[in-house]
């Protein structure tokens, strides 16, 4: 009889601890505001940061790149970023690279040669990274244990600090290949090895038409304190991780759109079919988050891509002289736009913001411009610092008025 007692307390007591394991995930899944505070915990939101405004929000491009590094590709890179092109503070626009070793596991030979990654680095773009093998299947990825990403990942790490000659505390990133995200033992990775962020959940609709349809906005960075939506996860297989890891950061993939309105990750991936065909869709995704929450803009290149359709070169590099050319557009590394997510402030006060100073090539105004496109020096004519002295000037003396107004109509 009293077996049959403890049978049932024991039952009840799986129950009651069922219940309340429900319901902690329950209160766990939706990432509560009063429980995650800025800057050091940041949900899942289309709403800017430090509850600016978009248009106090300066707008952030920031390119990626994944895969290993040779020669040819550096060429590409060293052609794109080049030194003239600057920032609204004069620093060179700088990208993001998730650096792999082997192209496959299979492949015996090492691709990445390490000088150009450390050629990288001294450029001032941010060197990251990603497996040492780009292993295949793809689902790999997916599938592989923590094991199995410490020995891909904290050992090529390892590598690049090495034989790149990088501070390893400089390389904070991390891209799953083929975004094939690997849920707990990927993230759980990253948390224990100290990584700041991650860059591998991909969301958004697939069509330009449900993004209208929906009134659907970008999303901005976010941290993992509280599991992420599956809808964040949004590939297949989907993978998401379901643990919380504080202060690791997501800088979501959020899907682009095409000149026939499909959606692509890579924007490597949208279809194609001239120089202009790669402006006018670039500049489309760019107007898209400009004219609306200001979400920064990530353009996640194939560097193959410029070889197998050389004509992409020339969009890609019009389109980063049409957003240096705006006075409160940047393109810098996904490290910079995380100081900024830690420390959100208007476009003319990021003019002096240190993290967005750290280039390692000097900032100074361009003396010499030797290219083609001379509407550029024009531009950069522009961007003295006194028309930002003026504009604030000018929003202050608005603001002060309107103030006055609001004062003046609100009193009895
Ligand atoms: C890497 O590139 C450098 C510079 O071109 C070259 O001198 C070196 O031999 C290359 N290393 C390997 C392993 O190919
Ligand atoms: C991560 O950082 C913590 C706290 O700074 C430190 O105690 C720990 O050893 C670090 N772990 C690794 C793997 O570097």
């Amino acid at each position: 009889m009293a077996v049959w007692n403890g049978d049932i307390f024991a039952i009840r007591l799986v129950f009651v601890l069922c219940c309340i394991c429900l319901l902690a995930r329950d209160v766990t899944a939706k990432c509560d505001l009063s429980n995650c505070i800025e800057p050091r915990c940041l949900c899942p939101s289309n709403v800017p940061p430090g509850q600016l405004q978009p248009p106090q929000v300066p707008q952030v491009v920031y390119f990626t790149f994944l895969g290993t590094m040779d020669e040819s590709k550096y060429k590409h890179i060293e052609d794109i970023f080049s030194e003239d092109l600057k920032n609204p503070n004069y620093c060179p626009v700088a990208a993001t690279f998730f650096i792999g070793d082997f192209d496959t596991v299979a492949s015996p030979v090492r691709k990445t040669n390490y000088t150009y990654v450390k050629k990288l680095y001294e450029m001032g773009h941010e060197v990251a990274t990603t497996g040492t093998n780009i292993q295949y299947p793809v689902t790999w990825w997916h599938r592989a244990a923590s094991a199995d990403y410490v020995n891909e990942v904290v050992f090529q790490k390892i590598r690049i600090a090495t034989d790149a000659e990088i501070n390893g505390d400089d390389i904070q990133g991390f891209r799953v290949p083929f975004l094939n995200n690997g849920g707990d033992a990927q993230f759980g990775m990253l948390h224990d090895y100290n990584f700041t962020y991650d860059s591998s959940l991909v969301n958004g609709p697939y069509t330009l038409r449900d993004y209208q349809a929906t009134s659907h906005s970008p999303l901005y960075p976010f941290t993992l304190d509280v599991p992420p939506d599956k809808k964040l996860c949004d590939i297949t297989p989907v993978n998401c991780p379901s643990q919380s890891y504080p202060g690791l950061w997501e800088i979501p993939l959020n899907r682009i759109y095409g000149n026939d309105g499909q959606a692509c990750v890579a924007a490597s991936d949208c279809n194609v079919r001239d120089t202009s065909d790669v402006f006018n869709f670039l500049v489309n995704n760019f107007n898209r988050n400009y004219r609306s929450n200001r979400a920064p803009l990530g353009i996640y290149l194939q560097i193959d891509w410029f070889k197998e359709k050389p004509f992409t070169l020339e969009g890609v590099k019009r389109f980063i002289r049409h957003v240096a050319s705006k006075r409160d557009a940047w393109v810098i590394t996904v490290s910079q736009l995380i100081d900024w997510m830690k420390s959100p402030m208007s476009p003319s006060r990021a003019i002096t913001f240190g993290a967005w100073r750290n280039s390692k090539l000097p900032c100074s105004r361009p003396q010499t411009y030797n290219s083609p496109n001379t509407n550029y020096v024009d531009h950069m004519g522009h961007r003295s610092s006194a028309i930002f002295i003026t504009k604030n000037s000018l929003l202050m003396a608005t603001s002060f008025f309107l103030a006055l107004g609001s004062q003046f109509f609100i009193a009895p």
